[in-house]
């Protein structure tokens, strides 16, 4: 008999982006900007093997074995620490290691939402978010973060929020510091969790890093931190994707429940991981590593923003964002069918990203989220050509004379 096939439904409901853009990546020449990768010449190989090696010699039972379920101790306390040192006032009891922000996103799906329940977010939002959460079942409230006065109401009608205050994916949007302000006061006073999804924040290209919320909620005791703002953090925009290793910072009772979670997950994450960032913190790699992912990035933010300015103007409006890795470039058409550009893009050779994937209630209007981390000026100066011969294609009346090849 064949096996059945009778798999949960709320597989139904996946978005098939992520699958679409793995099948695309085989395609020879072409130039993919629908990612979220950081680019591989900023990952100090050299040392993170010798990491790797000293910590497997020197203490292949740590290294080798299992781990406690909220991470290797040291971890946590290093991990507190540079969180004081920038202000928040937090502890090791804070602190959970996680396989990168996906499983702390999957684990909050976890133990916070019952099916029903309702999650306020910012629409456009993190597809991810969406998918791990998804076989929670959750329904969407959209919040409006210009409404000051009116974010405790708001946050009353929903059970948890879910926010990228720093360059959010999709859009690069940065929260200014008083809407910060008036959301962590809000969640206070309402006692409703605040997530602050934060892969972003070491990637400020202009202007000084604005404080998170989880600073702005600390009381500057000596902890731990009590309060409502559930931290994410990760490596992967920052070091390396690849050791997956992020971590959750909460009030110490989320913590627990957390751990929970994680224990019937995976027990613990990857011990040799966990030494080897525990190891590249202490010696200092992400500050090696920081100023040049930023003069790279801002160069290549600027490159794509000249090149959408050459090439896809007719056709769309953005704003250059101060940070991160993407450009939201939104259609000037609400009735362009963005499902039809990213087929034409796959056409012409390049890969984009729909902007449907994170705004199912579709109230942002048509848009593409653009990468700019993963290509030199060259290539993503090719790709808006590409992209604008697409739009020519699926949009003509709007196309400006003479496109060049390319
Ligand atoms: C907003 C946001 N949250 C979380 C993640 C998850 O990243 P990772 O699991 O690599 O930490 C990403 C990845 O792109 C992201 O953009």
């Amino acid at each position: 008999m064949t096996p059945r096939t009778d798999f949960a439904a709320w597989l139904q409901g996946t978005n098939d982006m992520t699958s679409r853009f793995v099948g695309a990546a085989g395609i020879a020449g072409l130039v993919n900007v629908a990612g979220g990768l950081p680019d591989p010449s900023l990952f100090p190989s050299e040392r993170l093997a010798d990491i790797a090696a000293g910590a497997i010699r020197g203490t292949p039972e740590v290294a080798l074995g299992y781990g406690p379920t909220p991470g290797l101790p040291e971890l946590r306390a290093e991990i507190a620490a540079r969180f004081r040192a920038r202000g928040a006032a937090v502890t090791a009891e804070n602190v959970m290691i996680t396989a990168s922000g996906s499983q702390a996103l999957d684990l909050i799906g976890k133990v916070l939402i019952e099916p029903g329940r309702v999650i306020g977010c910012d629409f456009p939002t993190y597809a991810g978010a969406l998918d791990a959460f998804r076989p929670r079942a959750p329904r969407y409230r959209h919040l409006d973060l210009a409404d000051h006065a009116g974010l405790p109401a708001a946050l009353l009608r929903t059970d948890l929020a879910y926010l990228v205050p720093n360059f959010s994916n999709p859009t690069g949007k940065l929260v200014d510091l008083e809407t910060r302000r008036a959301l962590v006061a809000a969640a206070e006073e309402t006692g409703t969790w605040l997530i602050e999804d934060d892969p972003y924040g070491a990637l400020y290209y202009d202007g000084p890093a604005l404080p998170g919320l989880l600073e702005l909620s600390c009381d500057g005791g000596d902890g731990p931190y009590r309060g409502p703002v559930i931290h994410l953090g990760s490596l992967s925009k920052q070091l390396v994707p690849g050791l997956r290793v992020g971590w959750v910072i909460a009030a110490p009772e989320v913590i627990a429940q957390l751990s929970s979670a994680k224990q019937a997950t995976d027990l613990c994450s990857n011990t040799l991981a966990q030494m080897m960032t525990l190891a590249a913190l202490r010696e200092g790699l992400v500050e090696e590593v920081h100023p040049r992912a930023i003069a790279l990035y801002r160069e290549r933010r600027s490159a794509l923003a000249a090149a959408m300015a050459r090439h896809i103007s007719a056709w769309f409006d953005w704003e250059v964002p101060v940070g991160g890795m993407f450009i939201w470039a939104r259609a000037k058409d609400r009735r362009l069918d963005v499902e039809q550009v990213v087929e034409a893009g796959l056409a012409e050779g390049v890969l984009v990203g729909p902007g449907s994937a994170f705004d199912p209630m579709g109230l942002a209007g048509p848009a593409l989220r653009l990468n700019f981390t993963a290509n030199d000026a060259e290539g993503l100066d090719r790709a808006m050509a590409r992209l604008a011969r697409a739009m020519q294609a699926v949009s003509p009346a709007a196309a400006p004379a003479g496109l060049a090849a390319g």
